[in-house]
C-alpha cells in the first residue's frame, strides 16, 4: 500500500493540519470566548477527524493496538533510520514552504538547545513526534494523532469535541462510565489505558532508555484534557504531579517552536550523533 493510498480518505490534508489546530487552540493570552469560537469555526476537516476519534476509540480498539505495537515487532531501526522512514509521509502541501518531519523535530529540539534545556530534553525534543510512523503501516489518523484521553472511564468534558464520544460504543458500558471506570483511585497514570496513538508508541520504544521526565513528555504529551486542563487528576499519584511541570514545559517548545526557517541539518547532524550515541543503543526495536 502506498503512502498515497494510506492518506486518502482521511479527514486531514497532513498530520501538520491537527498541530496547526492545538496551536490556535492554546495560543497564548486567548479568553475563553475566543477559545470557545475556535471549536466552533474549526476547519471542517478537524472536525470530521476528532469525530472519528471520538467515535472509534474503544477500550478494546486501544487494547488490541497495545497488543500489536507494544510488542516492538516492527523491526530494527536507527533514529536516523526512523526520522527518515517518517520523512516519508508527504502530503500535497507545497514543499517549497512547508518543512519535512525531520524539520519539524529539528525545530522543536534546537529551541530546546538554544534555551540550554538538558541533553536528554533535547533528545526527547528530537524523537517526540517519531511515532507518527504509525500511519505508514496504515493506520488512520485518527489513530495516530489527535489529544489523548483514558478510555474505561467518563470521558472528561474537557477532551475537545466531547460531543462526538456519543456515538462511541463504550458509552453503553456502565462500568466505563463511570468517574473511575476499570481503575483505582490514583492508581497512577502509567497505569491507565491511554487513546492510542504516536505518543503511546513512540514511549514504549523508548522505555527501556529514557529517564521518567523523558517518558512522561513522550508519553503525554498531547493529553491536553491533563496537562492543559487539569482533569483526571483522580487517576495521578504524587509522581504524575510532579512529572506536570516537565510535561508543560515540553509541550511550550511542542506547540510554539515553528517557524519557516529550514535547519541545516547536514551542519547539525554530528551534533545530534553524538546526542543518540549518549543515550541510546545504535538500533531500537520498533
Ligand atoms: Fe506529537
Ligand atoms: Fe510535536
Amino acid at each position: 500500500m502506498s503512502v498515497a493510498t494510506v492518506l486518502s480518505d482521511q479527514p486531514l490534508q497532513d498530520l501538520d493540519e491537527w498541530d496547526d489546530f492545538l496551536e490556535g487552540r492554546y495560543k497564548e493570552g486567548k479568553s475563553e470566548e475566543e477559545f470557545r469560537v475556535y471549536d466552533a469555526t474549526a476547519t471542517p476537516g478537524v472536525a470530521e477527524f476528532y469525530r472519528q476519534n471520538h467515535e472509534n476509540m474503544t477500550v478494546d480498539y486501544v487494547l488490541g493496538k497495545e497488543t500489536e505495537y507494544f510488542s516492538l515487532a516492527k523491526g530494527q531501526k536507527t533514529i536516523w533510520g526512523a526520522a527518515d522512514f517518517l520523512n516519508t509521509l508527504v502530503d500535497d502541501s507545497d514543499p517549497d514552504t512547508d518543512l519535512t518531519q525531520i524539520e519539524h523535530l529539528l525545530q522543536t529540539s534546537e529551541a530546546m538547545r538554544r534555551d540550554e534545556c538538558p541533553r536528554w530534553m533535547i533528545l526527547t525534543g528530537f524523537i517526540h513526534d517519531l511515532g507518527k510512523c504509525l500511519c505508514l503501516y496504515g493506520e488512520p489518523q485518527w489513530g495516530v494523532v489527535g489529544d489523548t484521553f483514558p478510555v474505561g472511564c467518563a470521558w472528561s468534558k474537557d477532551i475537545v469535541f466531547p460531543e462526538y464520544f456519543a456515538k462511541n460504543p463504550d458509552r453503553h458500558i456502565a462500568k466505563y462510565q463511570t468517574k473511575y471506570g476499570i481503575y483505582e483511585p490514583n492508581c497512577g497514570l502509567e497505569n491507565v489505558h491511554m487513546s492510542f496513538g504516536h505518543d503511546g508508541y513512540i514511549a514504549e520504544v523508548m522505555k527501556p532508555y529514557l529517564r521518567d521526565e523523558s517518558l512522561y513528555m513522550l508519553r503525554f504529551h498531547s493529553f491536553y484534557p491533563w496537562h492543559k486542563h487539569g482533569a483526571y487528576d483522580h487517576l495521578c499519584t504524587d509522581k504524575d504531579r510532579s512529572m506536570l511541570e516537565w510535561v508543560l514545559k515540553f509541550n511550550q517548545y511542542d506547540l510554539y517552536s515553528k517557524g519557516h526557517t529550514k535547519p541545516n541539518l547536514a551542519e547539525l547532524k554530528p551534533y545530534y550523533d553524538d546526542l543518540f550515541a549518549e543515550f541510546l543503543p545504535p538500533t531500537l526495536a520498533w
